[in-house]
């Protein structure tokens, strides 16, 4: 049976898909994690702590491990242990990017950095580290930490004021640290979900985000797939993706890249070494209907992998959004959300009772609402249909 260490960071939504894939699949699953799980003990070789945030102590941990009973693949199911994932790769010589490519990509400014250097599309920016500061890179324009992700302190400012105040809340935000300005790009925002098998780019989906947003803060809700754009600009969309990882030096694995599109050119925002976040796989079947994390430990584990195809109908998902800061009292009017025809599932995310802060503070997700169905556009009315019937109760 094969042996699979899976990287799970303690926040990680994508524990379930993975454990799934791999009970699926007869892999045998090594839980590495920052905090000893409750059972460690009577886990064994089962589970294992390792610091995510010190990738040379990690790679130790999980050499010693490996020579003890022996693995076959370490894969990192977040952004937080791709760093780890990828030393370990090298030194256990199982298939991995260079460990110096997946650190380009969990800093905004040496990605933007490497992207210039390839002069792939990307809007034009400036580091900074004075919150004072303003670059001279066109306006409206975004700041942003260099080392945030889900939008967290992401903020657009149309004049001198506002970038200043916007630096200083992204500042305070990220506790410190350098932050990077870019030019606003307006335009229609996709995600592209894809794996790199030695060098090589497989898209296996593009998802539209109907409600692109515009700012000043950037909350994730729609994504549908397939994409409504026409097909030369899924070309054009899927080159510059391929361009992307290849200018970061990216060669194995999942990646999910967000571009936009404005007036049929494409930018890129951002490329990950890592595949959709949240719950958003569930969107996704494969082939002969596996789910992305199958894909993924599959060709971690060199197992075959033939046909990668989407399935026909549409799929997406809405990432419910947070109206405001506060304490979840309830979500009511589930079951009929649940009802709207083409909805598939409903999930919510935040206990009750527990506190929930909106963007550009928040940094978890209010719950997902799944659907499938003929178009793209009917998903999108599906989702639109089911999330009017919830009422999310904040004080
Ligand atoms: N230069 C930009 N122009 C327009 N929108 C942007 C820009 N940078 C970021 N955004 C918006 O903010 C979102 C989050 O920014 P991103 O750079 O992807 O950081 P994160 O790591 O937090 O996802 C993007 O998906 C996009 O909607
Ligand atoms: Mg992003």
């Amino acid at each position: 049976m094969p042996r699979a260490l899976l990287l799970l960071p303690t926040a990680t939504y994508r524990a379930a898909g993975f454990l799934a894939a791999a009970r699926q699949l007869g892999v045998e699953v090594v839980v590495a994690s920052e905090e000893p799980p409750a059972l460690t003990s009577t886990m064994g070789d089962r589970a294992v702590v390792v610091p995510l945030d010190d990738p040379d102590r990690a790679a130790q941990v999980i050499e010693g491990l490996d020579a003890r009973t022996p693995l076959d693949a370490v894969i990192a199911v977040d952004d937080q242990g791709v760093v780890v994932a990828a030393r370990a790769g090298e030194q256990l010589g199982f298939p991995h990017n260079p460990p110096a490519a997946v650190v380009r990509t969990r800093d905004k400014a040496a990605l933007r950095d490497a992207l210039a250097a390839a002069e792939v599309p990307q809007p034009r920016y400036a580091v900074i580290t004075d919150p004072e500061a303003l670059p001279d890179v066109g306006w409206p324009r975004v700041v942003k930490p260099t080392g945030r992700s889900g939008s967290q302190g992401v903020i657009r400012a149309d004049d001198p004021a506002a970038a200043v105040a916007a630096a200083r809340r992204a500042a305070e935000i990220a506790g410190g640290g350098p932050l990077i300005v870019e030019e606003y790009v307006p335009g229609a925002e996709v995600a592209v979900e894809g794996l790199l098998r030695s060098d090589h780019l497989d898209v296996l989906a593009v998802f539209d985000k109907p409600d692109t947003p515009e700012g000043p803060y950037f909350e994730e809700t729609l994504y549908v797939t397939p994409s409504r754009l026409p097909d030369e600009v899924l070309a054009r969309v899927e080159r510059v993706t391929a361009d992307a990882a290849q200018a970061l030096g990216l060669t194995e694995g999942p990646i999910h890249a967000e571009l936009r599109v404005h007036k049929g050119r494409v930018w890129v925002l951002e490329v990950a070494a890592r595949s959709i976040g949240g719950l958003c796989a569930r969107t996704l079947r494969l082939g002969a209907g596996i789910s992305l994390e199958e894909v993924i430990l599959r060709h971690a584990l060199a197992l075959p992998l033939r046909d990668l195809t989407r399935e026909s109908q549409a799929s997406g998902v809405m990432m419910l959004p947070i109206a405001r800061s506060g304490t979840l009292v309830e979500v009511r009017g589930q079951d009929e959300a649940r009802a709207v025809p083409g909805v598939v599932g409903l999930e919510i995310t935040i206990p009750r009772g527990r506190p929930i802060r909106a963007l550009p503070e928040g940094d978890r997700y209010l719950g997902f609402l799944f659907a499938r169905a003929a178009t793209p556009a009917a998903v999108e009315h599906a989702l639109r249909g089911a999330h009017r019937l919830l009422d999310v109760d904040i004080v």
